[in-house]
């Protein structure tokens, strides 16, 4: 994930410059996230909070993001969902390879529009689509030589072009954003975002 840009001219706003933050925290995730085309997803964090009251956490791909929020996309039967349709809240946390920058979004979590599941299906690579039609707790309590040979048999079809039935999508819809950016000759430095009635309020916090 390089984080490169949507738009190669857009300057590329520098957290630990002077400059006045964008005061769109969209603008500053596009310019540090892939866009929704690009194959490689960033592999990102979700934190939920789990039923017993402790957090929970995972990481999923981000299939997709844009001014309505952070998309994901997971199995309706998994513990997760089960999460989120008692507490529709939710962490995301973005860590760029080269650990140089992070990005925390904390929200609400609602379906994904319709139609979102088809698009991340279909850039999904035919390991995953398999995946995500075979991966039952029933299948991972087996011995090795049945889970091979129930993995062999599902080969068998091809390209998978729907999605599995128990797929589906959530968009993270962000209530508060947290840039951060490491620096080699100072302290690593936060910007936050968070939501207010007439925009968003920025700080800059401690890395
Ligand atoms: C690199 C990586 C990417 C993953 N991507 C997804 C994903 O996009 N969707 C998903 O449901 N699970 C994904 N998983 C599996 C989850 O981490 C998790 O094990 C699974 O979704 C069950 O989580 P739950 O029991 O908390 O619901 C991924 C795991 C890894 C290591």
């Amino acid at each position: 994930m390089s984080g490169s840009v949507v738009d190669p001219g857009m300057h590329l706003f520098d957290l630990h410059a002077d400059d006045v933050p964008p005061a769109d925290p969209f603008a500053l995730a596009r310019q540090w996230l892939p866009g929704d085309d690009e194959p490689d997803r960033p592999r990102v964090t979700l934190s939920t909070i789990g039923e017993d009251g402790y957090p929970d956490a995972r990481t999923v791909l981000l299939s997709a993001f844009d001014d309505t929020g952070f998309a994901f996309h997971t199995a309706a039967t998994s513990r997760k969902v089960a999460e989120l349709a008692a507490a529709p809240r939710a962490a995301l946390t973005v860590l760029w390879p080269d650990h140089q920058r992070q990005l925390v979004v904390r929200g609400d979590v609602v379906p994904d529009a319709p139609g979102s599941a088809v698009t991340a299906w279909r850039a999904r690579t035919a390991y995953l689509r398999q995946l995500a039609w075979l991966n039952t707790d029933e299948l991972a309590g087996l011995p090795l030589d049945e889970r091979r040979a129930r993995w062999a048999a599902f080969t068998t079809r091809p390209g998978l072009p729907s999605p599995a039935d128990s797929w589906t999508g959530y968009r993270l819809q962000p209530r508060e954003l947290t840039f951060w950016a490491a620096h080699p000759d100072t302290a690593s430095r936060r910007l936050q975002y968070v939501r207010a009635d007439d925009g968003w309020r920025t700080a800059h916090l401690a890395g």
